[in-house]
């Protein structure tokens, strides 16, 4: 048994104040990820997908329920010990890329680690790395606006990975892409993942984007639902994402199998 990266037992989440309505986003959430693994979260819109990721990367703070990464609880630490654990320990990546303007592509990977003080030769051995196994070693002198959102993604996922985070969560990272540069990214994350052995938490509305996960846990109303693994074939997972998908309910006429 691999060891447990992250662990959530009996989260729940309101949203409200006392003069506003009370919103139950999440309830009764318990949820394990070892070592290594890719897990996909998928759900109706507004089933609490991103809400579930943001307590999970200690973005936001559960009503109830605990929380622990490598067997610490990040809600117990102060503000500052909190900042400084999600630049060490976390990876993250959302749908708008975020990357700096001004900055070329290497400089926008690099950015933490020379904000770390990290000698120069161990930054540059590691931007080689990430580099290579995101495919995009052609394009670090160019700026942000010279290169495609499926280049953008993968420089934001290389960022996110290059201080070597204990998990990397992402949140609807193929969202504003087209289906290639989609394909693009969910091959390279498959890549950290399988080559790097690199834990990977996502949510996604896409079918396509979730065939790349081994393991999906779908959501409805705030709270599990179901779960499925995947065998050998990412084909076969697909069609059994669209069938779990169907069974759940929601809006998912956007799918156009085609694509696959
Ligand atoms: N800050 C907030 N205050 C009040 N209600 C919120 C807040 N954030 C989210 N909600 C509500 O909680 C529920 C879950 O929201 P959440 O964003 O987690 O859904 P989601 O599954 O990520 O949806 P989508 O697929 O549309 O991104 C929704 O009903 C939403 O309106
Ligand atoms: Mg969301």
């Amino acid at each position: 048994m691999k060891d447990t990266v992250l662990k959530a037992e009996g989260i729940a989440k309101i949203y409200g104040t006392k003069k506003q309505m009370l919103f139950k986003a999440l309830e009764d959430v318990h949820l394990q990820i070892g070592e290594g693994e890719f897990v996909g979260i998928m759900g109706p819109s507004g089933s609490g997908k991103t809400t579930l990721l943001n307590i999970l990367a200690t973005l936001d703070k559960p009503t109830s329920g605990r929380v622990q990464m490598n067997g610490v609880d990040p809600n117990a630490f102060s503000n500052k010990e909190l900042a400084l654990f999600r630049r060490r320990e976390l990876g993250f990546v959302f749908q708008d890329f975020n990357l700096l303007d001004t900055l070329s592509i290497k400089e926008n990977i690099i950015l933490p680690l020379v904000l770390d003080n990290m000698p120069i030769k161990e930054i540059e051995a590691r931007l080689k790395d990430s580099a290579d196994i995101l495919n995009i070693g052609e394009i670090l002198d160019k700026r942000t606006y010279e290169v495609s959102g499926g280049q953008k993604q993968r420089t934001a996922i290389a960022r996110a990975m290059i201080h070597k985070p204990s998990i990397l969560f992402a949140d609807e990272l193929t969202g504003s892409l087209d289906s290639k540069a989609a394909k693009d990214v969910m091959e390279s994350l498959e890549h950290l993942n399988v080559q790097r052995g690199s834990t990977i938490m996502m949510v996604t509305h896409d079918p396509f984007a979730a065939s790349y996960c081994k393991r999906i846990i779908f959501i409805r109303d705030g709270k599990l639902f179901s779960e499925i693994r995947r065998g050998a074939n990412r084909q076969a997972f697909f069609q059994q994402i669209l069938d779990s998908l169907s069974v759940l309910g929601g809006n998912y006429d956007e799918v156009s199998p085609a694509r696959y």
